[in-house]
């Protein structure tokens, strides 16, 4: 049976979500309805695909005018929560994107909706779901490197400017790199070491790389260094300093002016950490940095318990575990075809269809989603105030 799917929010994260890892698995799958305020640009960009699809510019009327079996909702940031509601007060099956919410308002508002909603939904957390997780998973549960005793993990993002030319850079939006960036991996290392956050100290470096006196506004292409910024569109400066292909030359706002923001109105941060007081005692530290560049790209954990080690990265697509007490070590070199996320997208995407299809539970449930978010804006407030914070679950 063809399912029919509705989307809010039909941007470029969601497009591609629903081509490369709903349809690529299931091109029966058909997105019947479009909720956006960019909708005559989509029905010029998708041509004739646009035919046969309703667009709506309300998501209230598509979800009353629609016989839907699922919805995705691919909106910025903020519209993630009251979009999520719409949909739960309809019980459909949802894909929802990260971050679940922005501010405490808004987690406690889905979690009090996530008490009346059974439909399954996926929350879009890919790592959790790549081989090089799920394997790291495994071998912790069957006893390889004994009780997981320390975590310390590590995001150096090598394309991190995005953060700071386009619209991420507004934190009005993103709340910060906790919520935007953090929430992946918390996500997976609560997953992985299955236990959850009880209490976090963070830090945060703000406008100190990005960030500076440029004026608001001011674009690459009108600025006196157009020529020789490592951050400019020209020629090879920005190809030499982001991954290869990544983001071509368009020109793009300025990331060192003023309105990047500071500490006195917010932005988003250059570097974070957060120390990490797990339920059961175990302890963690996780830091993320927004300037490392080419081949100093990392992000991954390493996982310690007495009888052995456990280090895995997604850039290297390996897993080394180093059992303590035997003179070995082994590796794990994951596939290279597994796609977006380290593998991780193309089972958010089958785990959709598998909701959609057969009501079956999703392995990244709201609960994950609401749980990371909160955790997150508890390490944004620990860094704001400098001080230990536990993480305040709702009941
Ligand atoms: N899970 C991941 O790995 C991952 C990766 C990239 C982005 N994201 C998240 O996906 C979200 C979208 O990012 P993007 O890069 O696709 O942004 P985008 O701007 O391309 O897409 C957002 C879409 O929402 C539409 N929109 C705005 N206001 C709306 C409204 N009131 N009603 C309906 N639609 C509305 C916009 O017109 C646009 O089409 C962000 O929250 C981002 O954090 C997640």
């Amino acid at each position: 049976m063809a399912l029919r799917v509705g989307v809010i929010g039909y941007g470029g994260r969601i497009s591609g979500v629903i081509k490369s890892c709903i349809r690529a698995l299931d091109d029966t799958v058909k997105v019947a309805a479009i909720t956006d305020i960019r909708n005559d640009e989509i029905r010029r960009q998708l041509g004739a695909e646009a035919e046969g699809i309703t667009f709506y510019d309300d998501a209230d009327r598509m979800l009353d005018s629609e016989r839907l079996d699922g919805v995705l909702i691919g909106t910025r940031c903020t519209l993630h929560t009251p979009m999520a509601i719409k949909v739960m007060s309809r019980n459909l099956p949802m894909y929802l994107e990260k971050p679940v919410a922005v501010n405490l308002e808004q987690i406690l508002a889905l979690h009090e909706a996530s008490k009346r909603y059974t439909a399954p939904c996926v929350v879009s957390f890919p790592l959790r779901l790549s081989p090089l997780a799920l394997r790291a998973k495994q071998l912790i549960e069957e006893g390889a490197i004994g009780r997981l005793e320390h975590i310390q993990a590590v995001n150096n993002v090598p394309y991190g400017s995005i953060y700071f030319d386009c619209w991420y850079r507004d934190f009005g939006t993103t709340q910060g790199l906790f919520l935007q960036k953090a929430t992946h991996d918390i996500d997976y290392l609560c997953f992985v070491a299955g236990d959850r956050p009880k209490q976090v100290a963070a830090m945060m470096s703000r406008a100190r790389v990005y960030g500076g006196d440029k004026p608001a506004g001011l674009h690459c292409t009108a600025c006196d260094e157009f020529e020789t910024c490592p951050e400019s569109p020209f020629w090879k400066n920005r190809q030499t300093g982001l991954q290869p292909g990544w983001r071509g030359n368009a020109d793009h706002p300025c990331c060192f002016s003023v309105d990047i923001g500071n500490d006195a109105v917010g932005c988003n941060e250059d570097s974070s950490s957060c120390l990490i007081q797990f339920e059961s005692g175990l302890q963690g530290v996780y830091t993320q940095n927004f300037f490392a560049r080419r081949d100093a790209g990392a992000r991954g954990a390493t996982l310690i318990g007495y009888d052995g080690t456990i280090h895995f990265d997604w850039y290297t697509n390996v897993l080394k575990l180093t059992r303590h007490h035997e003179n070995e070590t082994v590796s794990y070199k994951m596939g290279s075809e597994t796609g977006g996320h380290g593998g991780g997208d193309m089972e958010l995407g089958y785990d959709f269809l598998r909701a959609i299809r057969e009501q079956k539970p999703s392995r990244s449930p709201l609960a994950a989603g609401i749980q990371s978010a909160l955790v997150c804006l508890t390490c944004r407030q620990s860094a704001e105030q400098r001080q230990f914070l536990n993480v305040p679950y709702p009941a």
